[in-house]
């Protein structure tokens, strides 16, 4: 079994972070304006907290040293950061606090609803935007990208994005707004003790810096594993009969425990230093606490030393100390602390978010495919003189519609189905040559037939016709335009296309058939389904037409499956036909009955076919013969028979290609 998938964990573009708060900015001014206010106001309404209670404190002290018995009603002596002296009692001061905190409750329950809210709405616009876009990208891209890892952009890269939005960016602010404001306070208060705060938050930062680092490198990592066990699982499932039929349970159980321990080992180390780094930093705090204490009252007992506070009191009773200095500082301390190691939680967010964010804005920087296509297609009502006009009407009749930009005329060339291929070389990859000097003339109506042997590059051709790939200009044209001047839509509505994987999507047998023309009636999808001689079948399923497909249409055989692809092919009721094995799954019996179906599909169509069994397209126009990408042979089944080459020997040979 191939090794499970592997997504690139490469290092986060600079300017993520900006370019996610750019766009979430243009969608949300008004909310984050909203946000932003109410968050500055519960930063402010915590500070205010601490200094209220200080003012509390002071005013607890004074009752009980004046012995006055009416704590709550009494007028009490107090000080604002012993600057604006208060006369007031415990009651109001109560009161006001209860206000404060009131509008605490109010505004930190606004930003946290309006930020949970933005989030989901920008997360939803986000996985819309890339989800249009993904669409919009060329084939290419999802050959050099795995689908394990483009799905979990959609899952887990979204939910660190969530993560990085709601909780963490909003706690940076709050964390910064926080601990800027208690540090001008405390500097304010005293120049000593706040050399002691900053000294271990130097600690802080380091050990946050180390450890913390260490933590995110392993959380990143962890997150490359978790979607290496997504893939194996993925994939073990996808696989599950293929494991079955060799009996290699074992084998896969072996890779998924090798995936498994790479995610516990990532897991443990990430977590062990996420969990060291919190006490580290709260036992720092603690040291800080009994330091600043100790320090106080070494300064308090140090005359002179006050003159060093920017509030400079000197003299002070012990009380005026100890309510209106050392308790407000070491609260101020307390907060500050716990920001910090706030902060430092959010570190490993922050680096997870960035990488998810950085994954996700990669998707929607690839460049979708290009189409400077100005050629459309449109629907004609022809005269009896043999001309014809533009009509909205659906007609059957078809012409591509040419603006000329020098002049502003527009011409009109009838859509007759005339598909010329001149010379061309094609390479998926730019190493590898896969058509060499291909040229196939299909002629209006003709049915043209590709054949050849596995990777003899059939399937390629028809992926230029349909422009999934693009060549060097002017190298195929239908009715003598350059396909790369016709837009993509226009150019694919023109062409009915059964691809060699059947896709069917959750939905009924009767959306799944009209997904070939949205706009077909009921009626138009029976016939379609008895053209393909899918009728029958269908009918004998439980609902008929309604019943339910799921899993890419698990409930059906794999022929039955390409009935209905087939049938799909034949209500899109398209000018020109790709058929790509349409035939490669059904029974030789039933293969007979859906011939002569699709012999009226084809007829007075462009058609071009490819099978395996040569027997389905003797009656080709053309027969062209594949080898390693260069036509051997072409011409009409007799003339190749009589030619007893490549087409010969196989045709008396084994009557099917390898
Ligand atoms: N998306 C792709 N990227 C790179 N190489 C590709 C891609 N698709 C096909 N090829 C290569 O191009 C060559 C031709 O493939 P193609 O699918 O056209 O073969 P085919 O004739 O249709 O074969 P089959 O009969 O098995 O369907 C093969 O060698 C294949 O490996
Ligand atoms: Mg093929």
């Amino acid at each position: 079994m191939p090794g499970p998938r592997i997504r690139s964990y490469a290092r986060p573009k600079k300017g993520t972070i900006k370019r996610l708060i750019k766009s979430l900015w243009k969608h949300f001014k008004f909310e984050l304006i909203i946000s932003l206010i109410t968050l500055f106001v519960s930063i402010l309404v915590n500070l205010c907290g601490s200094i209220f209670a200080s003012l509390i404190t002071q005013v607890v002290t004074n009752a009980v040293i004046e012995g006055a018995p009416h704590v709550f009603t009494g007028s009490f002596n107090a000080s604002l950061l012993n600057i604006i002296p208060l006369k007031t009692n415990l009651t109001q001061l109560l009161i006001a606090l209860s206000c404060i905190y009131g509008l605490g409750v109010i505004c930190s329950w606004t930003w946290n609803r309006t930020m949970a809210v933005v989030t989901q709405k920008y997360l939803n616009l986000f996985r819309i935007k890339m989800f249009s876009h993904m669409q919009k990208l060329p084939i290419k891209y999802f050959d050099t990208h795995q689908n394990g890892a483009i799905m979990s952009l959609y899952t887990n890269d979204i939910d660190t994005i969530r993560q990085l939005i709601s909780q963490s960016l909003p706690n940076i602010i709050s964390t910064g707004v926080t601990v800027i404001g208690c540090l001008m306070v405390m500097l304010f208060l005293s120049i000593w003790m706040s050399l002691v705060v900053i000294l271990g938050t130097v600690a802080m930062v380091l050990n946050t810096k180390i450890i913390g680092g260490r933590a995110s490198r392993f959380f990143v990592a962890q997150q490359a594993s978790v979607s290496k066990v997504e893939g194996a699982i993925e994939e073990s499932i996808t696989g599950l009969k293929v494991i079955k039929v060799f009996t290699h349970e074992e084998d896969s159980l072996k890779d998924f425990e090798k995936v498994n321990d790479e995610l516990y080992g990532n897991s443990t180390k990430a977590n062990i230093a996420g969990n060291i780094m919190m006490p580290i930093n709260g036992n720092i705090g603690n040291f800080m606490y009994v330091f600043i204490a100790i320090l106080g009252c070494i300064l308090y007992l140090t005359p002179g030393t006050y003159n060093l506070s920017l509030t400079g009191f000197r003299e002070v009773s012990p009380d005026v100390f100890y309510g209106l200095l050392l308790v407000p500082f070491l609260m101020l301390c307390r907060m500050f602390t716990n920001n910090i190691g706030n902060f430092s939680q959010q570190v490993t967010f922050v680096v997870m978010g960035t990488a998810g964010a950085s994954r996700c804005f990669d998707l929607l920087d690839e460049i979708s495919e290009t189409d400077d296509g100005y050629v459309t297609l449109v629907n004609i009502k022809k005269n009896p003189d043999g001309t014809f006009e533009e009509t909205s009407e659906r007609t059957r009749d078809y012409a591509w519609k040419h603006p000329h930009k020098a002049d502003g005329t527009i011409t009109y060339t009838e859509l007759k189905g005339d598909i010329v291929i001149d010379n061309v070389d094609f390479s998926y990859d730019g190493k590898k040559t896969v058509l060499k000097g291909v040229s196939v003339y299909a002629h209006p109506g003709q049915q043209i037939a590709l054949v050849g042997a596995t990777g003899a590059g059939k399937t390629t051709i028809t992926n230029l016709i349909n422009r999934f790939y693009d060549i060097a200009d002017g190298k195929i044209r239908y009715d003598g335009i350059n396909i790369n001047k016709i837009k993509k839509d226009d150019l694919r509505h023109s062409l009915g296309v059964i691809l060699q994987d059947v896709n069917l999507f959750t939905g009924t047998v009767m959306e799944n058939i009209r997904y070939g023309r949205l706009d077909a009636t009921d009626e138009e999808v029976y016939e379609a389904a008895k053209i393909a001689n899918a009728y029958d079948f269908i009918m004998r399923l439980p609902q008929g037409f309604n019943t339910m497909l799921s899993g890419d249409g698990a409930n059906l055989s794999q022929g039955q499956r390409q009935l209905i692809s087939i049938a799909r092919a034949a209500v899109a009721d398209a000018p020109v036909m790709i058929l790509d094995e349409a035939t490669s799954s059904i029974d030789t019996r039933t293969e007979r009955l859906v011939q002569k179906g699709m012999d009226q599909l084809m007829k007075g169509r462009t058609t071009f076919v490819i099978a395996h069994r040569l027997s389905t397209i003797q009656n080709a126009d053309y027969i062209l013969v594949l080898d390693h990408g260069e036509i051997i042979e072409r011409g009409n089944h007799e003339s190749l028979i009589e030619q007893k080459g490549t087409y010969y020997q196989l045709y008396t040979g084994a009557f099917e290609l390898e």
